[in-house]
């Protein structure tokens, strides 16, 4: 078996960047397993899949990952989907059809196969509970809402985009209660994770901390 480190928490907390500082700094592969998601989102989108119909379609979405110029690419029956899986629809597709047991269980084997011989960083919402129980180091990574939303408000006006603080907050806090009330694999800190609050700590502070923990166990 490889080292897994698993980090989870809610939207927003800064997870793919912490991850893909700590991938880079020890050279481990880094998981992306919401891009999964919102593939089988765009999927599904695609064949216009109603919400009951999303337990039969997801059966046809064939998803994979490869690793190009260390970049996690996403294939959705042969396409790299990069380009196209990062949108609001997408996301608000995806929220809906995660939760689905089908579209889990895909998945969910999709990532273990991943990680059972590889060192692997891997984000999340359910990797240290479900995904990974047995990983050696687990993280819940989170951020106040405040905070969080500040981010995302700070990165969609670099990009042009005019968006409210107070929006952005709103849909933050309920995306965090749909993810931790759903009954499928709801967001919740495993119970031998470490619980990282990063609203008042720098990304480099934050990854350093993860990576004092794989020390401690000796890697
Ligand atoms: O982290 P993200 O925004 O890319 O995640 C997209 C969606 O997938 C979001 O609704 C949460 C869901 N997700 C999940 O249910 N389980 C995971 N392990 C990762 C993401």
């Amino acid at each position: 078996m490889g080292f897994n480190i698993a980090i989870d928490g809610p939207a927003g907390a800064g997870k793919s960047t912490i991850a893909k500082r700590i991938a880079a700094k020890k050279g481990f592969i880094y998981v992306d397993t919401g891009a999964m998601y919102r593939a089988m989102a765009l999927y599904l989108i695609r064949e216009n899949a109603s919400p009951e119909q999303i337990d039969e379609k997801c059966q046809g979405a064939d998803i994979t990952i490869a690793y190009e110029n260390g970049e996690q690419v996403v294939y959705l029956n042969g396409e790299n989907v990069n380009p196209y899986i990062r949108t609001e629809e997408v996301g608000r597709m995806a929220s809906v059809s995660s939760p689905n047991a089908n579209v889990r269980k895909k998945l969910v084997e999709l990532q273990q196969r991943l990680a059972a011989d590889a060192d692997v960083v891997m984000d999340g919402r359910d990797i240290g509970t479900c995904v990974l129980p047995d990983a050696q180091v687990k993280v819940y990574l989170t951020a106040d809402s405040h905070e969080r939303a500040l981010r995302r408000y700070k990165e969609l006006t670099a990009k042009g985009e005019s968006c409210d603080l107070e929006t952005i907050e709103k849909d933050i806090i309920e995306r965090d209660r749909q993810d931790m009330t759903r009954e499928n694999s709801p967001l919740k800190q495993a119970e031998d994770a470490v619980f990282l609050d990063s609203s008042h700590m720098t990304v480099e502070e934050v990854a350093d901390a993860v990576i004092a923990l794989c020390q401690r166990d000796k890697l």
